[in-house]
């Protein structure tokens, strides 16, 4: 397998997971790619590598442009196993290279690989002058690990910041205007809606850091490179670390004998007579960081369930626990949902979206079936709380 050359000595010399389907829990249905970076000049500099299953494709395209063992520098951006999974390996060959890395990184490949990696920590905002190619990190702690850094080559003009910008695709191609932007957006927002999101302030952070550096590539550690759509990506990056929202719902629900997929319908009426953009998602039939991605942008999160034994129906309480790790801000949340007896399952969902910072609407508690007239009630009263 061949390096791409995707600027005057720099190569991409990633892995591409085509099988991929989860990613710790995150369905990714586009496989995806870990990027490394192999910049040739005075020194030989590798940024970031891939998972272990794939250090031999690494290598190979490696080999297609020097060769391994001449390597210098190996920068590990981020302790995570999906870059650092080959740096040991690529040690046994490389034995002169030094690994360049957070003091957290330095911390954290240590606590992985027990072996006697060469590594050197590195300050933020610390420059390695190689002569012809200077690179500068700036850490990102939380982007989205403590760990985290970005490395920049001001004569390349290109940013590496790792996990941040990424999007879990599979593909030949290798750049943002290569591939449907719709499709690779949608990526983006996957990505940060289910990796990224709890650490807004951070990437609100790291984006003053970054923002003043004269770059015209972000080659990120998983997908497309972006050459084409950076101010877009920005933007968004921005958008979404502000908490912005639009006026939007996601009604959230599971349902045993549909009474609380009625409620959930009648949500939809108020949404639809505001003329609000609103999504009815089954948990039968939703993947949750397909939710997540939804939730991403949307003010209203309504959420539903009927009671069984005591509580919320499974799919609804893991829905909510990814939900609360995430941390959505600035959302408006309801629950509801329908009961025989007990009625427990609507007041721990009203919990967990409380404990979540979520401003709340009345709850909405049904005994057994509503009937049409109890319907066209929630509708009326919802209408008039959009
Ligand atoms: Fe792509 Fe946090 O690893």
């Amino acid at each position: 397998m061949k390096a791409l050359e995707i600027k005057k000595n720099v190569y991409w010399v990633g892995g591409i997971d085509w099988t991929l389907r989860n990613f710790h829990g995150y369905s990714t249905k586009s496989g995806s790619s870990y990027n490394a970076y192999l910049i040739l000049g005075e020194k030989k500099i590798l940024i970031d590598t891939v998972k272990e299953y794939l250090f031999d494709e690494m290598l190979s395209r490696i080999e297609s442009v020097c060769d391994p063992a001449s390597i210098d520098i190996i920068v590990s951006n981020h302790t995570e196993m999906d870059h650092s999974g080959s740096i040991e390996k690529l040690c046994r060959i490389a034995k002169n290279a030094v690994v360049m890395a957070s003091p957290n990184g330095e911390k954290g490949l240590k606590k992985h690989f027990f072996g006697d990696l060469n590594i050197k920590p590195v300050a933020s905002g610390e420059t390695l002058d190689c002569s012809d190619h200077k690179l500068q990190f700036f850490h990102m702690p939380m982007v989205h690990w403590p760990d985290s850094m970005a490395t920049y080559c001001p004569e390349k003009k290109i940013l590496f910041p790792n996990d941040a910008f990424g999007q879990h695709i599979a593909s030949t191609e290798r750049y943002d205007d290569e591939m449907d932007f719709g499709f690779v957006k949608q990526e983006a927002t996957k990505y940060y809606a289910n990796i990224v999101l709890p650490y807004g302030s951070q990437v609100n952070a790291a984006l003053g850091a970054l923002g003043g550096l004269d770059f015209d590539i972000i080659a990120p550690s998983h997908g497309l490179i972006w050459r084409k759509h950076i101010p877009e990506i920005l933007a968004l990056y921005k958008k979404w670390s502000d908490n912005e929202t639009e006026n939007r719902g996601v009604i959230v629900y599971d349902s045993m004998w549909h009474s609380t997929e009625r409620i959930a319908y009648a949500l939809y009426d108020a949404f639809c007579e505001k003329k609000i953009f609103a999504e009815l998602s089954d948990l039968k039939t939703n993947d949750i960081s397909d939710l997540m991605t939804k939730i991403l942008e949307a003010r209203y999160i309504f959420v539903g369930s009927p009671t069984l034994n005591n509580g919320m129906l499974p799919t609804v309480g893991g829905f909510l626990t990814y939900l609360k790790g995430l941390a959505p801000k600035k959302r408006v949340g309801m629950a509801f949902g329908s009961y025989g007896w007990g009625g427990q399952s609507i007041g721990q969902i009203e919990t967990v979206l409380k404990d979540s910072g979520f401003a709340m609407l009345d709850s909405i508690k049904v005994q057994y079936v509503p009937d049409k007239a109890v319907l066209k009630g929630i509708t009326e009263r919802v209408t008039k709380l959009l």
